[in-house]
């Protein structure tokens, strides 16, 4: 029976429920970063992953602001999502500095050789693009499934794309990447909810003003967009949504952020 919320303030009623406990991958920047901060000032405490140690250092340090306003606490710890045995390590360590694990967000992904076509994009390429971005989100959800199953409510949610429903010339590797997320959410969600209460989401966004988009795009054109822009921000409060107790029925879903556009018909109206 639902129970009149009278006794609840206003700040109650719309507390979203978030998780005490993140580790996210990809957190030294851009939308894994901006997923840090959020987490942080809502009050939890964070370990973040990443290659390079000096970038995972230069990221805690910028985050130790919003950690101090939450009261919770920063840690990181260098691996590559590709290396299993490092994850496994990595999250243990994240578990333990940080009493447990509630959420993964996996936000560590690659655009390679971007804009080569066929004939000219390489095959090792192609290879290290699904080992990062598909293999890597299945490595991460491995590491944390022992600390995740240890708690109530436990989420993951995936970083994907919107190169996993619309695609580009000079794009084929990553578009195929983004494209297995997709399925790669629905399938861990089916599994990992029967067999651990785990739910698994993703964010699939159009572009996002961040290191990889200015890589890529250039920072001429990423500030002068003729494009609908989004910023890391704008993902982290869809990450957050979807890994709080207000959606705990949403299972297996790819919420795409992306103004629309890949919900417009053809017809030429
Ligand atoms: N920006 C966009 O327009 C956009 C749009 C749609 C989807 N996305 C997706 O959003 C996710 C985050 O990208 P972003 O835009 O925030 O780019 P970003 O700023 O380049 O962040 C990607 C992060 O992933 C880490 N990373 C890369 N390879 C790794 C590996 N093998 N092991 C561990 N960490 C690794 C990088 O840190 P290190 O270099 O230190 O390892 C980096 O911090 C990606 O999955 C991307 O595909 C981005």
């Amino acid at each position: 029976m639902n129970e009149t919320p009278t006794a609840a303030t206003a700040t109650e009623r719309v507390s979203l429920g978030l998780p005490r406990r993140v580790a996210i991958t990809g957190g030294a920047s851009g939308i894994g970063l901006a997923c840090a901060k959020l987490y942080l000032e809502a009050g939890a405490s964070v370990g973040i992953i990443g290659r390079s140690q000096a970038k995972l250092d230069a990221a805690a340090a910028s985050l130790a602001d919003a950690a101090a306003s939450g009261g919770g606490s920063i840690v990181s710890v260098a691996a590559d999502v590709a290396d299993e045995a490092a994850m496994a390590a990595a999250l243990s360590d994240i578990s333990t500095r940080i009493g447990g694990l509630d959420a993964l967000v996996v936000s560590a992904g690659v655009a390679l050789e971007t804009g080569l076509l066929v004939p000219e994009a390489s095959v090792e390429s192609f290879r290290k693009t699904l080992e990062v971005n598909v293999l890597g989100a299945f490595i991460a959800t491995k590491a944390a499934l022992p600390h995740l199953a240890n708690t109530e409510a436990a989420t993951i949610t995936i970083i994907g794309s919107d190169s996993g429903f619309v695609a580009v010339p000079g794009m084929v590797a990553y578009n195929a990447s983004k494209g297995a997320i997709v399925q790669l959410t629905r399938a861990l969600a089916v599994e990992l909810y029967e067999t651990h209460g785990i739910r698994v989401n993703s964010v699939a966004p159009s572009i996002v003003d961040t290191p990889m988009a200015r890589h890529d795009l250039g920072d001429e054109l990423m500030d002068n967009p003729n494009f609908p822009l989004q910023s890391a921000e704008d993902i982290a409060w869809s990450v957050a949504y979807l890994s709080s107790r207000r959606a705990r029925a949403v299972n297996g879903h790819t919420m795409l952020s992306d103004f629309g556009y890949t919900g417009k018909s053809s017809f030429p109206a």
